[in-house]
């Protein structure tokens, strides 16, 4: 199964992301995260990209597909996998394409941008793993400590609300246009495309994403 998980910053994919990849075996492809692991272990790429994630723009288009192909290769993708914040921009999804990738299913999480500013606001995150929290919508038992780890939850750094408008108006001119493109071309991609409302509960998104992929 490949999956590719459309929306805007804070739809929440990261989030339903878990229990997807969990249900088919697969793992998750988090463009973001693999960054942010980059930035943390201070290496040549991190150096490279940070400056343009805090700014709430997006990395370059040949260095993502780089990243991506490269990851995909690797034999823990063999029974599929889950993109989560890949494509997002139309050259990327081009070059999914081009590269024989065969995606069988597109889920666009649908979020307004209030809301978007409301979940980013409050997001706390297991730096490590990835786990992301919400102080109000999605607590870890103890305030500010990862249920798994017991290890301190932070606050990501292009969580700021001036970003998080930066990362929308991004999102809106680079990113929205996928959906339309997958739209358009699911018949001959051999994709399905569905698209769920995304602003009631974590556990309703998900029974709307399992109902969607059973429908
Ligand atoms: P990335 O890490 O992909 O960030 P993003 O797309 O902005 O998405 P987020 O991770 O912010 O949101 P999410 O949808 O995963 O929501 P989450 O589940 O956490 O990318 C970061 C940066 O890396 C980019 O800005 C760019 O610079 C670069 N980059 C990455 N990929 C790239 C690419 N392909 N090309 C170029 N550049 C790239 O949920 C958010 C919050 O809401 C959490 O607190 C959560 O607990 C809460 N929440 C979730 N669901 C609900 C719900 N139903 N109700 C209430 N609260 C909820
Ligand atoms: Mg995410």
């Amino acid at each position: 199964m490949k999956i590719i998980l459309l929306g805007p910053p804070g739809a929440g994919k990261g989030t339903q992301a878990a229990f997807l990849c969990e249900s088919f075996g697969i793992v998750q492809i988090s463009t973001g995260e693999m960054l942010r692991a980059a930035v943390s272990a201070g290496t040549a790429l991190g150096r490279k990209v940070k400056a343009v994630m805090d700014a709430g723009e997006l990395v370059d288009d040949k260095l993502i597909v780089d990243l991506v192909k490269q990851r995909i290769d690797l034999p823990d993708c063999r029974n599929g996998f889950l993109f989560d914040g890949f494509p997002r921009t139309v050259a990327q999804a081009q070059a999914v394409v081009e590269a024989d990738i065969s995606i069988d299913q597109v889920l666009e999480i649908d979020v307004p941008d209030d809301v978007v500013v409301e979940r980013l606001s409050g997001r706390r995150v297991h730096e490590k793993s990835g786990r992301t929290y919400h102080v109000k919508f999605n607590p870890p038992s103890t305030p500010g400590i990862d249920d798994d780890t017991g290890e301190p939850l932070t606050l990501r750094d292009d969580d700021k609300e001036e970003t998080i408008r930066e990362r929308l108006r991004v999102y809106h001119g680079e990113t929205r246009p996928l959906t339309r493109f997958y739209q358009e071309r699911a018949l001959g991609l051999g994709v399905r495309y569905a698209r769920i409302d995304g602003t009631g509960s974590v556990g309703e998104i998900k029974q709307a994403i399992v109902n969607a992929l059973n429908g």
